[in-house]
């Protein structure tokens, strides 16, 4: 399963960009409106040039003449721009028209697998089901994961299904599990998954054994060097 960032903060990108395990970024409005002090053109265009996977970058516009307007704009930034759509009818035709010109899409706010299948039809490249506020209103987010990577599968369809507002480390193994192609996680499940108490007491501890053991050695040769200088002053 591909790991991608839900981010637009460009420090958390980099971390984990250097760990290795970086496959793709999302981006959102909300997690623009986060940042400070850059456009959301020269956040899409730095965060182009630290990973060269999927970038998301959302459009605004209800309408489908302003979402091409917006996309057709992202798209030109790098060649690793996905415009996120969200669902709905204009969404639907803007996603279509986003395909016939090769400009690459992610479906974004997809709440069931009935919506999913319709924006992989309508040309989506990427499915982004929220698992996160599904499970918020009491309803089984991941079970949307599954029936929609089900769907792909037996209908051999050409999207990949990107679980998206993924809240916890269990959210990404149910998602591994459910055949999902794509997670997006907030840095902060990142490092969740990095760190586990036993790993940590255990490094600690390997640290401590470690120094001991060396200690252990340095004392015979110290106590060697004090009995030599002792006998040379005749004591
Ligand atoms: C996905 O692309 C969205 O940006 C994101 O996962 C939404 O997550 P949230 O429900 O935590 O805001």
């Amino acid at each position: 399963m591909k790991l991608f960032i839900d981010t637009a903060d460009i420090e958390e990108i980099r971390t984990v960009a250097r760990w290795g395990v970086l496959d793709g970024v999302t981006t959102n409005p909300s997690l623009f409106a986060k940042t400070s002090g850059m456009t959301y053109d020269e956040v899409l265009a730095e965060i182009c040039r630290i990973t060269d996977g999927p970038v998301s970058a959302e459009v605004i516009a209800d309408d489908v003449d302003g979402m091409l307007r917006e996309g057709r704009h992202f798209a030109k930034l790098a060649d690793n721009i996905y415009v996120k759509v969200p669902m709905s009818e204009t969404g639907l035709e803007a996603l279509s028209r986003f395909r016939a010109e090769g400009i690459k899409t992610n479906c974004t706010l997809l709440f069931t697998a009935n919506q999913g299948l319709l924006a992989a039809k309508a040309g989506a490249n990427l499915l982004s089901p929220f698992v996160g506020r599904l499970d918020d209103i009491n309803q089984d987010g991941m079970t949307v994961i599954r029936e929609l990577v089900s769907i792909v599968e037996i209908h051999e369809l050409e999207s990949e299904v990107l679980a998206a507002s993924i809240r916890n480390p269990l959210h990404v193994t149910q998602a591994a599990l459910a055949g999902s192609h794509i997670a997006t996680l907030p840095f902060k499940v990142f490092q969740q998954m990095v760190h586990h108490p036993l790993t940590d007491q255990g490094i600690a501890q390997f640290r401590k054994d470690w120094d001991k053991a060396r200690q252990a050695l340095a004392k015979p040769a110290a106590t060697a060097a004090g009995r030599a200088a002792g006998s040379r002053s005749g004591s």
